[in-house]
């Protein structure tokens, strides 16, 4: 690839003007709740544009010397949505090295907001990911299932709705292939009381309803659910709400931080979860973000769930997947085969060969297909079947291992008990003073 690690693949502005709703310029709006790149002046759609929101946020560009040391202390390749800059900002994953480097135990947490039956995806990436950090780092994991988000944010999902989402896609989730000793998965309605709520209510009573309004763009007609669930996915980034997995001595679990892996756009929650956590003696989530799968139509806006045109889901058969991306995917391509051979493709705006460097793991065949079509040997539709081979193999082996998730096996995930884990097996040694 032509981009520099840490560097997410440079997304151009698309010729999209008649789909822009008008011709004012419009500012990028990343929250949980809302992903657009924005509209320039002459109405074209514009991509997420990944360094201001990183300086907005105020995190950090993975760079190549964190990279390097990330392989140096683990001994193992960084992933390729690392060496891609697909995984390209983090809050602090240096404090997390330096704690596998030395043996000292940590988590790592994410989660899902069940909307619909199936996930797409666009929602597989962050626990593709976890699920290699969690192999490399032989750590727990902690999975939450937003139920109760999801019900308060919709208009149309009642809680039974959510319960079931819910259910779905932890067998959805457990397909990715986590480590059953591991990997504790949780819904919201289901788990939250004891420990737990205890968190939540520490943090919830640190939260002001200006820094909400703030950092999610809420407003006065956003119900109070929504602007109290910010203390409920930040009670999962502390350790002692999970006591059937860490114990029951407060003080010295309350000094077990997790990682964090998710898109950016999950960042808002966690920023409020790093101000106050030191103040109530819990150490700063870490966290490490990707960038977005891009929709179908392009890297202006991410897959989602409720409009089933904009995201391969992985319930989609091989025959729907091609037709989806026939039929939808964004071409970077010219209008014909004489002036593709002339002029060749936009990788950078081609959402065929984006899905391609998130899904295919051979670096050099990647750029030898990023070469061929920016120079025109390589035409629109070849690289449409090349991006429908990959994905139907993708989705093909996801769907094998789904059909093999029985309810008892998601009831074991899903039950509170000890996890087992080992952490680094060859920490360096430090003073025990020090530690
Ligand atoms: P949700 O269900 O919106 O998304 C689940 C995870 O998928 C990421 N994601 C994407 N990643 C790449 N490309 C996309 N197009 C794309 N769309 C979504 C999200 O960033 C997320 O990592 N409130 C959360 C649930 C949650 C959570 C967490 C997520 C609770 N605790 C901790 C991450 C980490 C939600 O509704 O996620």
């Amino acid at each position: 690839m032509a981009d520099e690690p840490g560097q997410p693949p440079a997304l151009t502005t698309l010729s999209l003007a008649d789909q822009a709703p008008s011709s004012q310029a419009v500012e990028q709006i990343i929250t949980p709740f809302d992903v657009s790149g924005g509209v320039d002046e002459s109405g074209k759609l514009l991509p997420v544009d990944y360094d201001k929101l990183v300086r907005e946020f105020g995190a950090h560009r993975i760079s190549k010397e964190l990279l390097e040391r990330f392989e140096r202390v683990t001994g193992h390749r960084p992933h390729r949505f690392m060496r891609r800059g697909i995984v390209f900002s983090h809050r602090e994953l240096n404090l997390i090295l330096d704690r596998y480097e030395k043996g000292q135990p940590f988590y790592l947490y994410t989660g899902r907001g069940p909307s619909s039956d199936s996930m797409h995806v666009g929602h597989t990436i962050p626990f593709e990911f976890t699920k290699w950090l969690q192999d490399v780092f032989q750590c727990p994991l902690v999975i939450m299932l937003t139920d109760d988000e999801k019900f308060m944010h919709s208009q149309k999902i009642e809680i039974d709705d959510a319960k079931r989402y819910a259910k779905a896609n932890a067998m959805d989730i457990i397909a990715v292939g986590f480590d059953m000793k591991k990997t504790f998965i949780f819904s919201d309605f289901d788990f939250i009381g004891g420990a737990f709520y205890e968190n939540m209510c520490r943090m919830a009573k640190r939260i002001t309803i200006n820094s909400v309004r703030g950092t999610f763009g809420f407003n006065d007609s956003n119900n109070v659910g929504e602007f109290h669930f910010c203390a409920t996915q930040s009670a999962s980034a502390f350790a002692t709400s999970f006591p059937h997995i860490f114990g029951t001595d407060k003080k010295k679990v309350a000094s077990i931080p997790c990682l964090i892996p998710c898109a950016i756009d999950q960042d808002p929650y966690f920023r409020q979860c790093r101000e106050h956590a030191e103040k109530m003696k819990f150490k700063k989530p870490a966290l490490i973000h990707s960038i977005f799968l891009p929709a179908l139509q392009g890297p202006g806006s991410k897959m989602s769930a409720s409009v089933d045109t904009s995201a391969i889901f992985m319930s989609d058969a091989a025959s729907r997947i091609k037709n989806k991306i026939n039929k939808y995917a964004f071409s970077g391509g010219q209008d014909t085969a004489e002036l593709q051979r002339q002029h060749g493709g936009n990788t950078k705006a081609d959402v065929p060969f984006q899905y391609l460097t998130f899904f295919l793991e051979d670096d050099d065949e990647l750029e030898r297909i990023r070469v061929a079509y920016e120079k025109g040997e390589m035409l629109t539709g070849e690289i449409k079947q090349r991006c429908i081979a990959e994905l139907q193999e993708y989705v093909k082996g996801f769907q094998e291992r789904r059909a093999q998730v029985t309810v008892e096996i998601l009831d074991e995930y899903m039950s509170q008990r000890p996890l087992e884990w080992t952490g680094n097996p060859n920490p360096i040694k430090v003073d025990k003073e020090k530690k």
